[in-house]
């Protein structure tokens, strides 16, 4: 069940973000697609269609200007406050997730609740329905339909909590509330997984106090946006067909300049009204990063299976304390309580000066 079309042409890079520049491209018919599939295999994915009626990404003209305006309207709200509430949040979690635990980390829990930790003060809503697999995506073109039944079934979940949270919240805001939750979650936390895991791939267990992460991500978790050409046209010295599909790779700017990287968030009209939060989170996880004093050396990284975000799924890593590469050890103390733990890399991590 898959709304691509078989010969479908990718550019990447430059040539990608010029074609989301372009007037010349549409959007993917995606709502229309989950609708007409409702409807012809006669299962209700009324929630998924709300959610999506109220995202501006597949929306054109006076309908995108309108839900552009209020999403705006919605994420800008009290951001400086948020961002500083969430932020508390993410270090405590970060205190309690790495710093005091060890030497072998799990970084998944703690990717995954900082992320629900930055999106809560935003959109209200803590995560999605637990039970829902990862990779479950309102922004999939190829589930089958048992996935899909029990996306629908989240989301209405999700629904049901927010209008419960925010009574006073009209159907059109609360649909809003939960679409920026699926907006942002995935996005952030793959851009963030996918950069952390290059730099402690390349550092190998080296300090990171000593050779930081650069705060603007070197890769993003959304690697592509699919378009359709209304007109023939040439991009990049190639023939493109009205009517014809193509996939825009941002992937392309993956450990580009600082210019490049910034280009992760599109370009045009849709142009991502969440970059400054995504920004700010990205920075506040670096700052943490970069601060904690000792290396980390990834032990074990699966990315998800989806063809819509580029996400970690498994990420472990082991603490490599300077001074004490290699050792293995078997008590550790928390940093938080006692200073500087006795723990090494059971991996026998190098430390980089
Ligand atoms: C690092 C994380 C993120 C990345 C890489 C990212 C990337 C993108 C990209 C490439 C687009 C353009 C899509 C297109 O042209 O069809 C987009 C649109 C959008 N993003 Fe993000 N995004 C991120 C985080 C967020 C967050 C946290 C939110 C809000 C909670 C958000 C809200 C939006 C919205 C509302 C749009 C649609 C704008 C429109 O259609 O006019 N994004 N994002």
């Amino acid at each position: 069940m898959d709304i691509r079309p078989a010969a479908m042409r990718r550019f990447s890079g430059p040539p990608a973000a010029e074609i989301l520049a372009d007037e010349d491209f549409a959007e993917t018919p995606h709502v229309r697609f989950v609708a007409e599939l409702a409807d012809r295999l006669g299962i209700d994915l009324s929630a998924t269609v709300t959610v999506m009626s109220h995202l501006p990404l597949w929306s054109t003209g006076q309908e995108h200007a309108d839900l552009r305006r209020d999403t705006a309207a919605f994420l800008n709200r009290d951001r400086t406050l948020k961002t500083r509430r969430a932020e508390a949040a993410i270090r405590a979690r970060f205190d309690r997730h790495v710093i005091a635990t060890g030497p072998e980390i799990d970084l998944m829990p703690f990717l995954q609740e900082a992320t629900a930790d930055f999106l809560e003060p935003f959109t209200g809503l803590r995560r999605r329905a637990s039970g829902i697999d990862p990779v479950l995506s309102l922004f999939s073109s190829n589930m089958g339909v048992a996935a899909r039944r029990r996306l629908d079934a989240a989301i209405r979940a999700q629904l049901a909590e927010a209008e419960a949270r925010f009574p006073d919240d009209g159907p059109r805001s609360l649909a809003i509330r939960v679409g920026q939750w699926w907006m942002g979650y995935d996005g952030l936390l793959g851009t963030f997984g996918q950069s952390l895991h290059r730099h402690l791939s390349r550092l190998d267990g080296g300090r990171l106090d000593r050779n930081p992460m650069p705060a603007i991500p070197t890769d993003t978790g959304v690697p592509m946006i699919g378009r359709i050409a209304t007109i023939d046209k040439v991009v990049a010295g190639c023939p493109v067909s009205a009517g014809q599909q193509v996939e825009c790779g941002l992937d392309g700017f993956n450990n580009g300049t600082e210019a490049d990287r910034l280009r992760f968030f599109g370009a045009g009209r849709h142009l991502c009204l969440g970059r400054p939060m995504a920004l700010d989170f990205c920075r506040i996880m670096t700052d943490l990063v970069n601060g904690c004093g000792f290396g980390l050396k990834v032990t074990a990284y699966r990315k998800a299976n989806s063809d819509v975000f580029d996400m970690p799924v498994v990420f472990t890593a082991c603490k490599v304390m300077p001074r004490q590469t290699g050792r293995r050890v078997s008590d550790h103390t928390s940093l938080t309580q006692k200073g500087t733990p006795p723990y090494g890399c059971a991996q026998g991590g190098s430390e980089r000066p």
